[in-house]
């Protein structure tokens, strides 16, 4: 059975690889890939919804996994629906969960889920005049849409606030929505949960570094690291559940769009409880790159339960084991930065691999993007797992070389 998964990064490389466990690498097939994901798996230079909708109908793909929210944005999962090719990923009408911020406060709110207060605005002015009549800082500013990862400004002041609303109308647009939120304490942790629309099952908690300095310090990034499981998450999860999963789930039916995939909860543990920060309509990446690996039950059985039906059936089984994930960047990211560096990977590398931002030269890889590739190592506990990780560090050598030496060290009390 022939696989497509939609995505080139180092999530879409944990997402092949999970499958790679229980099926042959020849069938599993990457759009676009990249030069890394192309050693081991085939991949395809499908460069639109177009061109992917008419490679599924040629090939027939008995499953199809889209890795990344834009095409999800775009109603790629309805197109393949609608063509009766099976498809792991929500709907454009559920992604709205990630794709629009307003759009997710508000169901939170009508169904009482709990997550910081907030207010939104569809023109600037209001939101500029609600800003200057507010006295508590700091405030969260958010664009709506979806925005790569720089659609969050925490404000501690008015003028940071309203400068957020200036930054938001040049980098995304004059018409952006705006919400303006609460300032939550607490430590952030996030939460896969594997459903129908009906039945779900949640995955162990991971823990992502989204900052680009140790410590949580500089400036935000898609994320330079992660680790599963977060045990002092354990005693949250009914709560959990109970509060935000099920009644998001509840929600989405309820307004006629049923959420089926994987849906990604990034929850604040505060001291009133768990409380959502977002949604995202996927899988994280890098959390995809140390969840996956602990996944025993295979993957595609999962899938099925989704496109199928029958999560409530699914055993969902993991190995029990922690893993690490370590992002290694480009030096300046998430700022400018230059690509083309060669890559070197000794064979002496104890872990895994997964490649994001890689490109070819004379049939050597090079760097091609902020997030190079992620290391990512398993241990029967999770010092265990940092100790090989960071031991395959020099194993990888290019030049500008940047990377958290803090991966996992995490004070997660309140
Ligand atoms: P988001 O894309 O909404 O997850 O926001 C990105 C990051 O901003 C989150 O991972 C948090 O670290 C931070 N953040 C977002 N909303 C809040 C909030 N209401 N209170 C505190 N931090 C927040
Ligand atoms: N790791 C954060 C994200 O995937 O959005």
């Amino acid at each position: 059975m022939k696989i497509l998964i939609i995505g080139g990064g180092g999530r879409e490389h944990a997402i092949a690889d999970a499958f790679a466990q229980h099926e042959a690498a020849a069938d599993i097939f990457l759009a676009p890939g990249n030069a890394g994901l192309a050693r081991e798996f085939p991949c395809l230079p499908l460069r639109s919804n177009t061109e992917i909708l008419d490679w599924c109908q040629r090939e027939q793909p008995g499953l199809v996994f889209i890795g990344p929210e834009k095409p999800l944005a775009e109603g790629l999962a309805d197109r393949l629906s609608e063509h009766g090719i099976p498809c792991v990923g929500p709907s454009q009408a559920a992604a709205r969960l990630e794709t629009s911020k307003i759009f997710a406060k508000a169901l939170m709110a009508k169904h009482s889920i709990p997550t910081a207060t907030y207010a939104s605005f569809s023109d600037h002015p209001s939101a500029l005049e609600y800003i200057r009549g507010q006295g508590k800082f700091p405030l969260v500013v958010k664009a709506d849409g979806l925005a790569a990862g720089k659609g969050v400004v925490i404000a501690g002041d008015v003028d940071e606030a309203c400068k957020a609303v200036a930054g938001f109308a040049k980098n995304i647009g004059p018409d952006c929505g705006i919400v303006v939120e609460e300032y939550l304490r607490g430590w952030e942790v996030s939460l896969f949960v594997v459903t129908d629309g009906t039945s779900f099952q949640t995955t162990p908690f991971a823990q992502d570094h989204k900052q680009l300095g140790e410590g949580d310090t500089g400036p935000n990034t898609g994320g330079m690291g992660a680790f599963c499981p977060v045990p002092e998450a354990e005693p949250w999860r009914n709560q959990i559940e109970g509060q935000i999963v099920s009644p998001i789930l509840a929600a989405l039916r309820a307004e006629g769009c049923p959420y089926r995939g994987w849906l990604y909860c990034g929850l604040m543990i505060t001291s009133s409880g768990p409380k959502v920060l977002e949604f995202n309509c996927r899988l994280g990446d890098p959390e995809a790159q140390a969840l996956l690996p602990l996944l025993l039950t295979p993957l595609r059985e999962v899938c099925s339960a989704i496109t199928e039906g029958w999560v409530d059936k699914l055993q969902l089984k993991w190995s029990g084991q922690s893993a690490i994930c370590v992002v290694l960047a480009s030096q300046g990211y998430p700022g400018s930065f230059v690509k083309g560096h060669s890559i070197s990977i000794s064979p002496r590398l104890g872990g895994r691999i997964y490649f994001s931002g890689v490109g070819e030269i004379d049939g050597n890889l090079v760097t091609g993007g902020g997030r190079v590739l992620s290391l990512v190592a398993l241990g029967n506990d999770i010092e265990a797992a940092r100790r090989k990780v960071y031991q395959d560090l020099d194993a990888v050598k290019f030049s500008g070389k940047t990377f958290r030496g803090d991966i996992s060290r995490r004070n997660n009390t309140l």
